[in-house]
């Protein structure tokens, strides 16, 4: 290339960035712009956000104060609620971006999986949006999102291993790309933040001082802290099964077992606070973070098997809301340093429910131009819906057997 013609891009490439920095212009002025919105359970959530995943502006409202105090969702309390706050949700995210809607490029909203309740009212506001301003409309599928919000903070390329865990969700799969994943393990009956959940409000943790507006998986987390794991026998889930499957049911009802018995021990009824609840809670806490890197493990050591990792920087990415729990993810490093595997967790805000993870797979799938639906397409909700092609049958062929490590993280 001559060298004038190279001073000459080297200028519009200086011009470009100091006008992508600019005030003035702002970075709307050259970046598409994407509006995500998620109602896929009890969070209502909007984001609008540059292509480069620079948020310009958000907005949450959380239902889970409401839902601790009834002692569960109430589908169409959750809808009732997405109701009362999406407009205002989204307004407040436009508007703290400085964004006009015409400034949009497309409109991301979660149409599955979810409660479909809640779904069918984020996606009745999203319908009525992209035709009010014509604009593009993004479906959405929720785990999708989750998986891939780490791209938003850091390059990640793919393939890459990835765990799933939230209230709804459980489940180990390769992304390979934005609508490309391989399952290799899921949740056989609940996830595990649903049975964290229900042990805490069995455990009536909503009546600890500590714990009233915590969600029970938060509450467990905090308690363990000062809780003697070793105190409590439980034992990890399907120890004899060599797949990347979950169960969590059998675990809650260990538990449940626990604490009736020293419900009578401590001669205390139900709904009471026992003394030992922070050795529960740090019993439990411990079972589920095993079960999690066992299963985690055999994904690693299958997927290094079928060379379906880059083997440059093998990497593991954990998100869902159970993903923001220090030890869960203390545990799974035991497990990713031993096998060479690089762990990327997205920050605690990014890993539960949030309008950004849809806005940002908005930004992906519309880098590659796919998934793009014009403003007046009918798109329906989908209360389940796979992630990708289910692998868990040839991850159970292969039985592949864990060698033996120990999982030990200090408090
Ligand atoms: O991803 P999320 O916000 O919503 C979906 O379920 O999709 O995850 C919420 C779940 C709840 O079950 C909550 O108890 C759990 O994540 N959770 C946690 C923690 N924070 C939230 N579980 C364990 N430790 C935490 N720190
Ligand atoms: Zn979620």
């Amino acid at each position: 290339m001559f060298p004038t013609k190279v001073k000459n891009i080297q200028r519009l490439l200086q011009f470009r960035n100091t006008a992508w920095c600019s005030p003035s212009l702002g970075r709307a002025a050259y970046s598409r712009l994407v509006l995500g919105i998620e109602t896929s359970c009890d969070d209502t959530g909007a984001a609008v956000l540059d292509e480069t995943g620079h948020i310009l502006g958000e907005s949450l409202h959380s239902q889970t104060e409401v839902h601790l105090r009834s002692g569960g969702i109430i589908p169409p309390v959750a809808q009732q609620l997405h109701r009362e706050h999406i407009e205002r949700v989204v307004h407040e995210a436009l508007e703290r971006g400085n964004v006009d809607p015409c400034q949009l490029s497309a409109v991301a909203a979660t149409v599955k999986p979810g409660m479909a309740l809640s779904l069918g009212i984020g996606l009745e506001f999203s319908r009525k949006f992209v035709r009010q301003h014509n604009k593009p409309f993004i479906p959405i599928h929720h785990m999708e999102a989750h998986a891939l919000t780490v791209r938003m903070l850091q390059p990640v390329p793919f393939p890459f291993l990835v765990l799933l865990v939230s209230g709804g969700h459980s489940l180990l799969a390769v992304a390979r790309g934005v609508d490309d994943f391989l399952v290799l393990g899921h949740s056989l009956d609940v996830a595990p933040g649903d049975a964290l959940d229900k042990v805490a409000r069995r455990l009536s943790l909503v009546k600890h001082p500590q714990c009233s507006t915590l969600s029970g998986g938060q509450a467990i987390e905090l308690l363990a802290k000062d809780g003697d794991r070793t105190s409590i026998a439980l034992t990890t889930p399907m120890g004899k099964i060599n797949d990347c499957c979950f169960s969590f049911t059998g675990l809650r009802n260990q538990v449940t077992m626990i604490i009736k018995k020293k419900e009578e021990e401590e001669g205390v009824e139900e709904g009471a606070l026992l003394s030992c609840v922070n050795d529960i809670a740090a019993a439990t806490q411990h079972t589920v973070a095993t079960h999690l890197a066992k299963r985690t493990h055999r994904a690693i050591l299958f997927c290094k098997a079928n060379n379906l990792l880059t083997s440059s920087n093998p990497t593991l990415v954990v998100s869902g809301g159970v993903a923001s729990n220090q030890y869960i993810r203390k545990a799974l490093t035991v497990i990713t340093e031993r096998e060479g595997v690089s762990l990327l967790c997205p920050p605690a805000k990014f890993c539960t429910d949030n309008g950004v993870m849809i806005a940002w797979n908005g930004v992906e799938r519309m880098r590659e131009e796919k998934g793009i639906l014009p403003p007046n397409v009918d798109v329906c909700y989908e209360p389940k819906a796979p992630l990708g092609v289910d692998m868990t049958a040839e991850v159970r062929a292969a039985g592949i057997r864990l060698p033996s490590v120990k999982i030990t993280i200090p408090n």
